[in-house]
This record gives structure tokens, C-alpha cells and sequence, in this order.
């Protein structure tokens, strides 16, 4: 209970750490470069007045401010909003580092793995016993299969949002290339909240078989056996597996919820800089959790030699059971659910007393 707690304090100072580069990028904005002519033009207009900005909410200068971000006139709603200048400042850093850090990792991080398959090599595999085990039910794998559908189809077409223009604009051209995005952005949209409700579904149906036990930690320090190619203790699932329940699924399914609804529905009066906070949330978060997708799938595939078996028909053999997750298995055998105590003894199964023997024939007299 203790460890699940500090689990989840440590979740919260990461979203807040995530929040905060994204929180601090979009001031000053006086360090963009002005992009439009009429951004230079007010530039200019202030610069010989020799007024600076006059601060939140001040009318004084003729502009209305409705916060550092926001240069308007007559009015103080965003759609009176003429220039924002941390447009210009969101553009910069969405197009450059972030979109760099972000195409490079998302390049770097599948040939570490496809090197590290060559060299290290995938993980031992058992003889099979030709035995099969129930791992997921049906509800487990419907559930799995939603979510990890949904996402690869947002992983795609957010892809493309991001880097199309650079990438597929120069050789599709304008008219081919107008539609792909149109599409995408449309398959986005619409899987985004779905995805949602299934990263909600799918939390709930296994936080059992995540929370925390104290064997996890001898999986973390063996590595988890993924160089030494030995199979560490482990329960229904190992530390990898719940580092991912609570980091992946958990933490970065919150982060992208939330930055996608707020881009998603634009009509709850949120401002653009809300938005643009969110857009740098929302590329973060995609770039970690594709990336660390990536290493899940891998080790759930090629990585791990049987365990597609589990996400394809629900069972797995008992040969990989025993060397995967030794106390899983044996507790399966026992017939205890994961996480959970012995079944009670059925009454049928309580020891009884025999059947009275039928009364046993009285010798009659021999002839
Ligand atoms: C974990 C899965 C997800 C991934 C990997 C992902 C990825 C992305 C990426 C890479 C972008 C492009 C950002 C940019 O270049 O500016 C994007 C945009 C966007 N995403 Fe997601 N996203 C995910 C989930 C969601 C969810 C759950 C929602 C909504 C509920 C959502 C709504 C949006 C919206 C509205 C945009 C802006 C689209 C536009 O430009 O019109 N996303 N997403």
C-alpha cells in the first residue's frame, strides 16, 4: 500500500514537472521573432511610443490586453484577439526543437531496439509442454485490442500532423497532401475520445494485477533478466509490465486525455494560450508514450518468444508461464485468481463421511 502510494506521488511531480517547461515556454514572448508584418508593425508601434506592454489587463495604451499573451483592440474576448504574439512563439518551438527532439527520438529509439535484438537477442525460450494456461479472458483481450488499435491509429495520423507538411508535402504535392491531412485529422478527432474511454476501461480492468508487491523489486534489480537471459521471480505481471500499467497507460493516458479533449473541444471558451499549452503537453506526452509503445509491443512480440500467444488467444503454455511468471503460475495451478486469496473449499470438496454400506447380505443357511 505504502509503495502504491509513493507511486502515485511520484506520478503527480512528474505531470507537474511536465507542465512546467511547456508552462514557462510560452513567456516572454518579446524573444520570438515577429513572423507577420502586422506583428512588426505594433512591434514598431510600441517600440516609438516608447510604451511597452502595459501588463494584464490594462487598456491604457488603446490595445486591450486580455493577458501577456493577447494583443487586441475593442474588446476583450478572444475572438477580438488581432495578433498573438505567442502564436509566433508557440510556432517557433513546435516546428523546431520540440519537432526535432521528437522525429529524432521517435528515429533513435526502434534502431536501439532493432540493435539490441541483434546483439543481446530476444529472451530464452522454454521447451513447450504442449499444456496451455488461461492468462487473459475474453473481456481482458477486447479491451487491449480497443486500446492498442485506437492508439496506433492516433500514433499515425498525429504523426502526420506533425511532421507531413516537412516530410510528405515536398513529394505529394499541395492537392494530395491536403487531403491525407483532411483525413487524418478527422481520424484523429473522432478516435481521440475513444480512446479515452477505452484508456479508462482498460485502467480499471487490470489495476488489480498492477499494484506493487515486494518481489517486484528483485525483477528490477536482475534487470529483468533481459540481458542475463534468466527469468527473475514474478507475479501475474513483472516491474517492466507495471512500469508501463502506471507510467504508460496510467500517467501518459492522463496527460493525453486531458491535452487532447482541450484541443479536441475548442468551444469551452479555453483561450489560445490554453491551447497552445496543451499542443506542447500533447506532443510530449506522444513522443514518450510512442516511443515507449514501441518497447512494449517489441517485448511482447519478437522480444518474449510466447507471449503474443497471450494478447492473440488468451493463453499461453505452462512452460512459459512457469519461467515468465513463476508465482503466477503457481498460484494459477492452485487455483488463485491473481491478487487474490485461495477459493473457498467448495462443500462438495469437504471430506465426508462414507455412504453407509448397504447391510450386508445375513448367510443363509448352506445347502
Ligand atoms: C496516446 C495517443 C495519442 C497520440 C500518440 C497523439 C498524438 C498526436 C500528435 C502527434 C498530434 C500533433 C500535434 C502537433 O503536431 O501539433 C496530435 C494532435 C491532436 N490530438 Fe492527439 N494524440 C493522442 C491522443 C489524443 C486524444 C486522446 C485526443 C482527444 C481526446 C487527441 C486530440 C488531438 C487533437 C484535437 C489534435 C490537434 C489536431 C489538429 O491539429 O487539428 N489526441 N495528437
Amino acid at each position: 500500500m505504502r509503495a502504491n502510494l509513493s507511486v502515485l506521488r511520484a506520478m503527480l511531480m512528474l505531470v507537474v514537472a511536465l507542465m512546467l517547461p511547456s508552462a514557462f515556454a510560452a513567456v516572454p514572448n518579446n524573444r520570438a521573432q515577429p513572423a507577420y508584418a502586422e506583428e512588426q508593425t505594433m512591434l514598431q508601434v510600441e517600440a516609438d511610443t516608447q510604451r511597452g506592454a502595459p501588463g494584464l489587463t490594462s487598456s491604457q495604451s488603446g490595445h486591450v490586453h486580455m493577458d501577456r499573451h493577447y494583443l487586441g483592440q475593442y474588446g476583450d474576448s478572444e475572438g477580438n484577439v488581432i495578433v498573438q504574439r505567442g502564436g509566433n512563439t508557440w510556432r517557433h518551438l513546435r516546428n523546431g526543437p520540440m519537432a526535432s527532439i521528437a522525429g529524432t527520438l521517435l528515429i533513435v529509439v526502434p534502431l536501439l531496439i532493432v540493435l539490441f535484438y541483434n546483439t543481446i537477442g530476444p529472451a530464452r525460450e522454454e521447451p513447450r509442454s504442449g499444456r496451455k494456461l488461461q492468462r487473459f479472458s475474453r473481456w481482458d483481450m477486447q479491451v487491449h485490442w480497443a486500446t492498442a488499435i485506437s492508439f496506433i491509429a492516433l500514433a499515425i495520423s498525429g504523426l502526420v500532423l506533425t511532421f507531413g507538411k516537412k516530410i510528405m508535402l515536398p513529394w505529394m504535392g499541395h492537392d494530395a497532401y491536403s487531403w491525407v491531412a483532411y483525413i487524418l485529422k478527422y481520424v484523429h478527432n473522432f478516435i481521440g475520445p475513444l480512446f479515452v474511454l477505452c484508456s479508462v476501461v482498460m485502467f480499471f480492468t487490470f489495476l488489480r494485477r498492477n499494484f506493487l508487491q515486494r518481489i517486484d523489486w528483485q525483477w528490477v534489480k536482475e534487470g529483468g533478466g533481459l540481458v542475463s537471459h534468466k527469468h527473475p521471480p514474478a507475479g501475474y505481471f513483472n516491474a517492466g509490465e507495471k512500469a508501463w500499467f502506471w507510467l504508460g497507460v496510467t500517467l501518459l493516458g492522463l496527460v493525453m486525455s486531458i491535452s487532447g479533449l482541450v484541443l479536441n473541444f475548442v468551444n469551452f471558451g479555453q483561450t489560445r494560450y490554453i491551447l497552445q499549452v496543451a499542443n506542447y503537453l500533447h506532443i510530449i506526452g506522444a513522443t514518450f508514450y510512442i516511443i515507449a509503445a514501441m518497447g512494449h509491443i517489441y517485448i511482447g512480440t519478437w522480444g518474449t518468444p510466447g507471449a503474443y500467444e497471450a494478447m492473440r488467444h488468451g493463453t499461453v503454455d505452462e512452460a512459459w508461464a512457469k519461467a515468465h511468471h513463476s508465482l503466477w503460475y503457481e498460484q494459477a495451478k492452485q487455483g488463485i485468481a491473481p491478487g487474490g486469496a485461495p477459493p473457498p473449499t467448495p462443500p462438495s470438496a469437504a471430506p465426508q463421511s462414507p455412504p453407509p454400506a448397504p447391510p450386508s447380505p445375513r448367510p443363509g443357511p448352506a445347502h
